[in-house]
């Protein structure tokens, strides 16, 4: 079964060609250079972007995957959770080829998507998890932690969910993004925290790690982000840089936000990313062990966009091995970030079961949960 796949959620206009859960292109055109200088994603200029780009990353992908659009059986597409006019285009267009071609669609919840990546095998077949074909895999838990979303899903079974957990403010991604900008660093905040943090120091702060006594499985993280705010306010003045070369000394990725910022020294901003990195995990890690103990599991999948993090999913790996259970993440660095083939392998176990949708009832979803 081949599967031509569309994720036009947010800022990255993706194409994918599935054929029977293999990847045969996952085409990924970024737009972050458009969105980094207003400091997060602006949604009419994802809108443009998408639609500018669409049709030129979908010839793209039939390239790659070589073949052509009149050998697709199925057509997939996020239609939820995130911006509903960057959702539309994508919408659009398959709704487009559908009625062209006269193929089944079948419509996927982006973080659907984030937990099948799992699942998915390379262009020869061979899977990128080989375990989780192996072996019974359910029941399991599922770990998303994106730049919308920080929740715990059950899955008694392959497209069972169950969300047992789940933030009650911001997301873990959004809390990396704003502490990046509280120190008047770039956007997307995640990787620039990360390889600071890797300078730094995690015991130079003692942050709290909230929820830790909620008897739940809830997140938060906006103690945690007024604590770092708090933090940062009281090292120095407020000042406006203008120039990059005030900051030279810093990896040059870093892109310098417009706005007022406090004046921190470098090994501050290390320590601070290394001090906030490690509470942002432990709340993760503490949950984790709870669910564990109410939900008897063997396997967790981890997916969405922070678990690009090395330290993130390694502390997690690492802290559960002692009580046998066993961490899967996507494998493939394309397939930890948004991106469509994702769109496709969860299109894929939809369509084996045949959960088509109707091409007059599918609609973009912008708060779509599972
Ligand atoms: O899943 P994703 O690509 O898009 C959404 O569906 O939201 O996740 C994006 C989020 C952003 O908040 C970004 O800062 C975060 O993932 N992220 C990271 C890292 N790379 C991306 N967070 C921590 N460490 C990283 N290396
Ligand atoms: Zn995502």
């Amino acid at each position: 079964m081949k599967i031509l796949a569309i994720d036009t959620s947010c800022d990255d206009t993706s194409v994918a060609i599935v054929e029977d859960g293999s990847i045969l292109s996952n085409i990924v055109s970024s737009q972050i250079e458009f969105h980094k200088e207003w400091g997060g994603v602006v949604p009419i200029i994802a809108k443009r972007n998408h639609e500018e780009r669409i049709d030129v990353v979908i010839a793209k992908a039939l390239q790659v995957a070589q073949i052509h659009m009149d050998q697709i059986d199925v057509f997939a597409v996020t239609y939820g959770p995130g911006l509903a006019i960057a959702l539309e285009i994508g919408i659009r267009k398959i709704k487009e080829l559908a009625t062209k071609y006269n193929k089944p669609i079948v419509a996927v919840n982006h973080m659907i998507g984030h937990i099948y990546a799992n699942f998915a095998k390379n262009s020869k077949g061979k899977p990128f998890n080989p375990k989780l074909f192996s072996k019974a895999v359910f029941p399991a838990i599922s770990l998303l932690i994106s730049g919308g979303h920080t929740e715990i899903i059950y899955m008694k079974n392959h497209l069972e969910f169950e969300k047992i957990g789940q933030t009650l403010d911001d997301s873990i991604g959004e809390a990396f993004d704003k502490v990046s900008n509280m120190m008047g660093l770039g956007y997307p905040g995640g990787p620039i925290i990360e390889m600071l943090a890797k300078r730094g120091s995690q015991d130079t702060y003692k942050f709290p790690i909230p929820m830790i006594n909620s008897k739940d499985l809830n997140f938060s993280y906006s103690g945690l982000k007024t604590a770092v705010l708090r933090e940062i306010q009281s090292m120095g003045t407020v000042k406006y840089p203008e120039t990059k070369e005030e900051h030279a000394e810093l990896p040059n990725r870093i892109t310098i936000s417009k706005k007022p910022i406090y004046q921190l020294t470098k090994k501050q901003m290390e320590d601070i990313s290394a001090s906030f990195q490690y509470a942002a995990t432990q709340q993760l890690i503490m949950k984790l062990r709870k669910a564990i103990n109410d939900f008897p599991i063997q396997n967790i999948l981890l997916g969405g966009g922070v678990v690009n993090n090395v330290y993130v999913r390694g502390e997690i790996r690492r802290e559960l091995r002692d009580i046998g259970v066993k961490v899967f993440y996507p494998n493939n660095k394309k397939l930890l970030s948004d991106n469509a083939a994702m769109i496709g392998i969860a299109g894929y176990y939809f369509a084996m079961r045949e959960m088509f949708t109707s091409i007059h009832a599918l609609d973009r979803n912008p708060a779509l949960s599972l």
